[in-house]
């Protein structure tokens, strides 16, 4: 895995003289004569790659930079390819809008998952009509016009496990796209375990510095052909400056994502003895993977850690006021610990009964020491120790 993400995609870079990709801008490309442009445009409009010697036509039709970054995607996701898009949420969006020209508008989808993709599944914007249920109902929620089954795992924001071998049996032709943000390829590969599409928001661990946008989905040959025709065709392709910073992302991915689980491995155990703390979701504790997915399907708990605080929403609002260190921002994966409030946050479009409630918080754990982090976190937590708990302090005897 190390060697394919410093190598994957950066292929006949000697050739050309170069080191590290160029970074190409050209929105247009010149043409050879009108009826090689044709045949070109013909191949790019309707989901072909690109044919080595002809013309890219367009920048929305084929981008050099992405296709090294989709290369990469494919590599590391074991898949035949990966289609790139201009955000996590074009790349579901070109999935769903697949989905429904082909005539199968009804999805299936388990909760929870991120709030984006809970709020353009529920609200049906793009023409699909949902069926939320859980691991155990798949089969029964499929219908003749089911045309894909959503899931994420590790789940957003409270880290559930879902086993996808188990709902891909269930989804029988169907097929199932899972959501790999949170896991990342260095963790888990959900082709292997059968899934057709697997989807990230590159915005997050892959590019993984915070300053980059964009979305991918790796999948087989047949599906590519038509995420590409819906690129080309609706226009969120990623773009090339991104590209080439998440195309970068993935050489450190695998260093990054070990370095930043055992950080929060650490501190996962450490932050469940805190009294403030009513309870810490990571899938690495004791308990919290109760069908033994890691090590058969995922291959860490990552570095993603949902706390309840005890006092709820005040208690959650006071403790994310008072981190220092730790920036209070949307967002994950990066290098830098981030902290949010799902239920008033990313998860605020959720229907009430499946939101997260209001004393979670989701922290993100990033690359800085882990004794700097812990203490930003407790003396955040000593902040908002409920009145008993403070009582008792006050009652200890002084030295
Ligand atoms: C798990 C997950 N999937 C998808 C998305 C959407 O990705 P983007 O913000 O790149 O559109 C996010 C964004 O937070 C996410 O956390």
């Amino acid at each position: 895995m190390e060697t394919i993400a410093v190598h994957a995609g950066m292929e006949g870079l000697t050739d050309s003289g170069s080191h590290v990709p160029t970074i190409d801008l050209s929105t247009t490309n010149p043409l050879p004569d009108v009826e090689a442009g044709g045949d070109s445009y013909e191949n790019l409009a309707t989901g072909g790659e690109l044919i080595p010697g002809q013309s890219a036509v367009y920048q929305r039709l084929w981008q050099p930079g992405v296709a090294r970054f989709e290369t990469a995607i494919a590599a590391m996701e074991h898949a035949d390819s990966a289609v790139a898009f201009a955000s996590g949420m074009a790349a579901l969006s070109a999935c769903l809008i697949a989905t429904v020209t082909a005539g199968k508008s009804h999805i299936v989808a388990l909760r929870p998952i991120y709030g984006g993709t809970d709020h353009v599944l529920d609200n049906g914007l793009l023409g699909t009509e949902i069926t939320w249920c859980d691991a155990s109902e798949v089969a029964a929620a499929i219908r003749p016009n089911t045309g894909l089954v959503v899931l994420e795992t590790p789940a957003n924001p409270t880290l559930e496990l879902v086993d996808i071998r188990r709902v891909v049996d269930q989804a029988g032709t169907v097929p199932v796209l899972v959501d790999n943000t949170f896991a990342t390829p260095v963790l888990q590969r959900p082709l292997e375990h059968g899934a057709t599409l697997v989807m990230h928001s590159a915005t997050k661990y892959i590019g993984g510095h915070g300053d980059a946008m964009g979305g991918v989905v790796a999948t087989n040959a047949e599906w590519s052909v038509r995420l590409r025709q819906v690129r080309a065709l609706t226009g969120g392709l990623l773009n090339p400056f991104a590209a080439y910073l998440l195309h970068r992302g993935i050489r450190t991915l695998p260093l990054r994502v070990l370095a930043q689980q055992a950080t929060a491995e650490d501190l996962a155990q450490r932050l469940a003895t805190h009294p403030s703390v009513a309870n810490v979701h990571y899938p690495g504790l004791p308990g919290q993977d109760p069908e033994g997915l890691i090590g058969r399907q995922l291959d860490g708990p990552g570095s993603l850690i949902a706390l309840e605080i005890v006092g709820g929403y005040e208690a959650a609002a006071r403790f994310i006021a008072a981190c220092t260190l730790v920036t209070h921002a949307v967002s994950l994966g990066g290098v830098d610990s981030l902290v949010q409030h799902p239920a008033s946050l990313t998860h605020r479009p959720v229907a009430p009964h499946a939101r997260p409630g209001g004393g979670i918080v989701r922290l993100s754990i990033g690359l800085e020491h882990v004794e700097d982090l812990a203490d930003d976190l407790f003396a955040a937590l000593d902040q908002v120790c409920t009145p008993v708990t403070e009582t008792i302090r006050e009652l200890q005897p002084h030295n």
